[in-house]
């Protein structure tokens, strides 16, 4: 048996983060992990590059049952905070596109900084150890089967349920129910959407069809690209709506994002090209195989002229605003993150500490907050570790 001021269970972006800050305020900090190897999702995040922060963090950009809980630790640790670590380690860094700022060559050197920043700061990280069962005395033990560990500080940083095959587990959140913390509701995000019978049969085969659109449902709007996948739709504005969308809603895309009038548009080119194909017309504004298809749903096979400006007017308006309802999402096994998680009315949104269990805390993407694709994800990591790493 060993003590530690805090043991963090799990070494990935929050768990690292929490245990940098601690260490270096000269806690004695213990992180276990399952996994051989610290921070897998950081090595897979951003295809490899890592999307380590978003410059245009704000908490409007997440998503939670209590909007305000996500305020305070974004506005203690900051991007700047952490593009300033990034820095130090000489990092190369650019910002891709909306405030997005990825590694120039590899995410193995975010993982790489902080692994650097704990042992600096005396980290223990002890890797490839199955956490048996956690209970509490004074203190919080730790059973391992390579070991127990105790401590009077506990730190839940498994993270989400996305992605099973790399490891991921409910843990942070099977604990936090056994101490009586209340959780709110879990589901995939920032994950493609799934589509069923006549309108997977026209989506089915545009797969690997990419064009800039706007998604929209309720309040949300998003304008990013759109992919047809063989099962339905992906791309950044998809992913995007998806962590709005609950089952049953429909979704609107608007494929002509750029255009003012699509109906004086299409009613122009039955004047200017009545012998074209409204595939043809339609490939002027969409790409080909979509316009080929759309123009086949959505028209009679006849060339422009013959076509009646009532049908030119419902395309049009559908091209704007197509009502799309998806069967459903392509689940964990795709999903960037988990939404909902342990319920911050149970946490202190300044210390990420349980109200009602002296010394638990709670950081990282197991808490009920969840960004935007873009960077926000791992920004709420860093800054609910760092704030957890500031009260331990
Ligand atoms: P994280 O998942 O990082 O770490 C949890 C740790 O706990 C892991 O090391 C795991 O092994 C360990 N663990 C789990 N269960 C355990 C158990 N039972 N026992 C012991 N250890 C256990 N975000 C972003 O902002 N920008 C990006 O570019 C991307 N890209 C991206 C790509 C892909 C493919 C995915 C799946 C996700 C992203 N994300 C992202 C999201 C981001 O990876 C995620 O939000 C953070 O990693 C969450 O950090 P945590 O520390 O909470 O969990």
């Amino acid at each position: 048996m060993r003590n530690f001021d805090a043991v963090i269970l799990g070494a990935g972006a929050a768990g690292l983060m929490c245990a940098l800050r601690a260490g270096q305020r000269g806690r004695r900090v213990l992180v276990l992990d399952h996994a051989p190897q610290a921070g897998a999702k950081i090595l897979i995040s951003g295809g490899g590059r890592c999307n380590f922060t978003n410059r245009d963090t704000r908490p409007e950009r997440f998503f939670s049952a209590n909007p305000h809980f996500c305020k305070s630790a974004l506005k203690r640790y900051t991007p700047a905070d952490f593009l300033a670590l990034v820095e130090k380690h000489r990092i190369a860094w650019h910002e891709k596109t909306l405030g997005q700022l990825f590694c120039d060559h590899s995410a193995r050197e975010i993982v790489a900084m902080l692994l650097a920043e704990c042992a600096a700061a005396g980290v223990e990280i002890r890797l490839g150890h199955r956490i048996t069962d956690v209970s509490r005395a004074d203190h919080y033990r730790v059973q391992t089967d390579r070991g127990d560990f105790t401590a009077p500080a506990l730190v839940l940083a498994t993270g989400g349920l996305s992605i099973p095959k790399m490891g991921a587990t409910g843990l942070s959140l099977d604990i936090a129910r056994r101490f009586g913390l209340p959780l709110t509701e879990t589901r995939p995000a920032l994950v493609p959407l799934t589509f069923a019978g006549e309108v997977l049969e026209l989506m089915r085969p545009l797969s690997g069809v990419a064009l800039p659109a706007v998604a929209r449902l309720g309040r949300h709007s998003f304008p990013e690209a759109v992919l047809f996948t063989h099962r339905g739709l992906s791309g950044p504005a998809i992913l995007q709506i998806s962590s709005a969308w609950r089952e049953g809603q429909a979704i609107a895309l608007n494929l002509l994002p750029g255009a003012e009038d699509a109906v004086n548009l299409l009613v122009a080119r039955k004047a200017a090209r009545p012998k074209a194909e409204p595939r043809t017309v339609l490939a002027e504004l969409l790409p080909q195989r979509l316009a080929q298809s759309l123009a086949a749903a959505w028209l009679p096979d006849r060339p422009m002229a013959m076509q009646t400006d009532r049908d030119l007017r419902r395309v049009a308006g559908s091209l704007a605003h197509w009502s799309l309802t998806p069967s459903g999402t392509e689940g964990y096994a795709k999903a960037e993150v988990m939404l909902g998680g342990v319920d911050t009315a149970a946490l202190s949104s300044r210390t990420m500490e349980a109200t009602t269990v002296p010394g638990l805390h709670v950081v990282g993407e197991a808490v009920d907050v969840t960004g935007w694709l873009g960077g926000y994800n791992f920004q709420w990591a860093w800054a609910s570790g760092w704030c957890a790493g500031e009260a331990l």
